[in-house]
């Protein structure tokens, strides 16, 4: 297993016509590989096939992918606007479900009204400017979800955790992980199981080299021993992150985070989200709109190169589940924690009323 001290998931070199630089989380944990996008397709093929995944870092990335995708030379600002229209369209074809793509990608849509100018060279450093607050707004999104998470569970020593939403998911700490990295800042002794989260594995291959870089007592379950281990009381709470949160609170995640809800409720154990206020969908009502990839049947089939399935087979790969919000007991945000989740309370903690 490699090590790193600070693991720096994506970062921006040079001015506006710089590149970005990912871990390329698809080599982790046997490897730590950075990969440089001086393309626009480098950026589309890394995000689609998930070198850099976890709905804010994708969000972060397609910010930076715009960079590249208006690097050439324009003769006026309606030329570059044009090219900028463009390149947000194509990235948002990425991928489908974390609604903060979207959302990074319409900030730098709206970054020419909002710095309005006729000269090119100032706008491409507005948009450098918009990128760049994007990753920075993260950063401190993440710390402020652990400071909050830490205070909400302040009682909890033992958790359940699933996919990835750590450090690599975001521009650093993560939100679930956040969390747990908070509690163990505090000096307090936790202890989190992570699912290994089928098909592709971001909790045995992700969340557990971070939390173990860490020093956070961790154990690797299978997702399917999620009931036992609750049935033996090991569990006192679950945390994830989300992909997408409607405006009553009902939120997507990795596959999977849908049965931990209804295990968890079975068993009397509070499944908490946590997600900063750039995962919130509030132009969708409930969990119903959100739409939900499908992955290639390879992912299952194939899982990490050998055959594990008869040729031929059907296969049905949703990425992700949606939670409804009464299986919520609390999401838990950069801007407070909505407890009693619903459409009051999630406008009401986000201040959009
Ligand atoms: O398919 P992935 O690996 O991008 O899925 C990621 C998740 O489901 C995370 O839990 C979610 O994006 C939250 S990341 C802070």
């Amino acid at each position: 297993m490699v090590e790193t001290n600070k693991i720096e998931t994506l970062r921006w070199v040079g001015g506006f016509d710089g590149h970005l630089v990912m871990i390329d989380q698809t080599q982790l944990p046997g490897e730590l590989i950075e990969l440089e996008c001086r393309d626009i397709d480098t950026v589309f093929e890394a995000i689609q096939m998930l070198r850099v995944r976890g709905a804010p870092a994708i969000g972060i990335a397609g910010a930076y992918g715009v960079l590249i995708g208006i690097q050439s030379d324009f003769d006026s600002v309606s030329a570059l606007k044009i090219q900028l229209a463009r390149t947000c369209d194509y990235l948002a074809e990425s991928r489908p479900t974390a609604v903060n793509l979207f959302w990074a990608l319409n900030r730098m849509r709206r970054t020419p009204d909002e710095f309005p100018t006729d000269d090119v060279i100032e706008l491409k450093n507005a948009l450098l400017k918009t990128a760049v607050e994007i990753h920075e707004e993260d950063r401190q999104m993440c710390h402020a979800i652990g400071q909050h998470g830490a205070d909400l569970l302040a009682n909890v020593d033992s958790f359940l955790t699933h996919c990835n939403a750590g450090g690599l998911a975001t521009a650093e700490y993560g939100t679930a992980l956040s969390v747990f990295f908070t509690c163990h800042d505090r000096g307090r002794k936790i202890k989190v199981y992570v699912d290994e989260t089928r098909p592709l594995l971001q909790g045995a291959r992700l969340t557990t080299w971070e939390l173990m870089q860490h020093g956070i007592d961790t154990t690797l379950i299978c997702d399917s021993m999620a009931a036992q281990v609750m049935r033996e009381g090991r569990i006192e709470a679950i945390v994830t992150g989300a992909d997408r949160i409607a405006r009553n609170g009902d939120a997507a995640n990795k596959i999977g985070t849908y049965s931990l809800a209804v295990l968890a409720r079975h068993h009397g154990i509070p499944l908490y989200i946590a997600a900063p206020s750039s995962t919130f969908d509030l132009s969708l009502p409930d969990g119903d709109g959100i739409p939900i990839e499908e992955r290639r049947a390879e992912e299952i089939t194939h899982g990490f190169g050998r055959p594990t399935a008869p040729e031929g087979v059907h296969v049905y790969n949703p990425a992700f589940d949606v939670t409804p919000s009464d299986y919520i007991e609390a999401i838990i945000t950069e801007r407070g924690v909505i407890h009693e989740v619903n459409e009051d309370n999630v406008l009401s903690v986000l201040g959009i009323c």
